[in-house]
């Protein structure tokens, strides 16, 4: 049997909600994991420093006994974010970024920016500070195709963000398309990207073929196989240090993605590392795994490496077919499906 050891990754983008899913959820990243940045889009968003801090202590409250993981909080940018906000989120020791997104872009996002010129101020301080700026890179208008959003923000607001705040350290989010691929490669070592297991082993026709999959629907949604998910697997496993591990694992109840209005986000934080490998290996390129989840993203935020281990044997196994939690049931992303890897613990 095949195995492989590996620096303990960490998840560079994940949704761990609060209340009791939260509690059902977070031993699975936790067990994998050493650290995630923990994304803010609650209800009410999680917009300062003291309400990050309040959060983070439920969720190590609710984490397995002995556990290490180390929850890295964020704030979610509003227009009424102030300069204060960011300084605050600065000197606070279990703050590490801000989160832009854009108002109505996705999933608790309503709260979100509804002009980036109104917190251009904000993102000079996050500069100032070196807070990295998280980004949810898609436009909200509909006059704009769904599937080329994330394009069109590209070519329309972050070379301006970025020409404006050349310095400013930033992470464009779950990348979907080999625009993103290939606008974060030319890009100064400031910039780099997170990459989720679903853009890596599916494409859209996972979403539509044989019947509607509301289990594969996300945002920024599933893209053609050629050219945008060939570009990610390319760069995932390319051994460029601007590409990193971020699930985007954001479970949902099961009624609420098989409905009229489905809602967006895939949940992968039962098996995310597997997930990973499955894609690497198909890649033939398991040898490129620990920099993509293990180094790189400690690397971009000036983190440590982790020094515990994991270790994964090639066993095939079957992804549970659905999780019973106490109160919501969710199909994780390759349910009933199998993965050739699997972490001894
Ligand atoms: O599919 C998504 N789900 N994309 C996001 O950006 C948010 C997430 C969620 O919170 O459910
Ligand atoms: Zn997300």
């Amino acid at each position: 049997m095949k195995r492989i050891t590996l620096a303990k990754p960490d998840d560079w983008h994940l949704h761990l909600r609060d209340g009791a899913l939260m509690g059902d959820v977070v031993g699975m990243s936790a067990r994998q994991m050493g650290r995630a940045i923990i994304m803010p889009n609650l209800l009410p968003p999680v917009t300062e420093a003291k309400q990050a801090v309040a959060y983070r202590k439920k969720i190590i409250e609710s984490l397995p006994k002995r556990s290490s993981f180390n929850p890295l909080m964020t704030l979610y940018l509003t227009d009424n974010t102030t300069k204060k906000n960011i300084i605050d989120a600065s000197n606070e020791k279990h703050v590490f970024a801000a989160k832009l997104y854009p108002a109505g872009a996705t999933t608790n996002s309503d709260s979100g920016v509804t002009n980036l010129k109104n917190v251009y101020p904000i993102i000079e301080q996050m500069q100032k500070e070196g807070l990295p700026l998280l980004i949810h890179g898609e436009v909200i208008n509909n006059l704009v195709d769904v599937f080329d959003r994330e394009k069109v923000f590209i070519e329309t607001i972050l070379g301006d963000i970025l020409r404006s705040f050349p310095e400013l350290k930033v992470v464009l989010e779950h990348i979907t398309t080999k625009d993103a691929v290939d606008f974060v490669s030319k890009s100064k070592e400031n910039v780099a990207a997170t990459i989720t297991p679903h853009h890596l082993l599916s494409n859209r026709n996972h979403m539509f073929l044989g019947g509607i999959k509301p289990h594969y629907y996300c945002l920024p949604v599933l893209k053609r196989k050629v050219p945008h998910q060939e570009a990610l697997i390319k760069a995932a496993t390319s051994g460029s240090s601007k590409f990193f591990l971020g699930t985007d694992s954001a479970p949902h109840d099961k009624g609420q993605k098989e409905s009229a209005c489905g809602c967006a986000g895939i949940f992968s934080a039962n098996a995310a590392i597997e997930l990973y490998a499955e894609a690497f290996d198909r890649a033939a390129k398991i040898d490129k795994l620990e920099g993509f989840a293990a180094h790189f993203g400690a690397d971009f935020y000036g983190l440590p490496r982790n020094t515990e281990t994991i270790t994964l044997e090639k066993n095939p196994w079957t992804v549970p077919d659905n999780y019973d939690f106490s109160s919501s049931k969710v199909i994780p992303f390759f349910a009933g499906e199998s993965l050739s890897w699997r972490v001894l613990y």
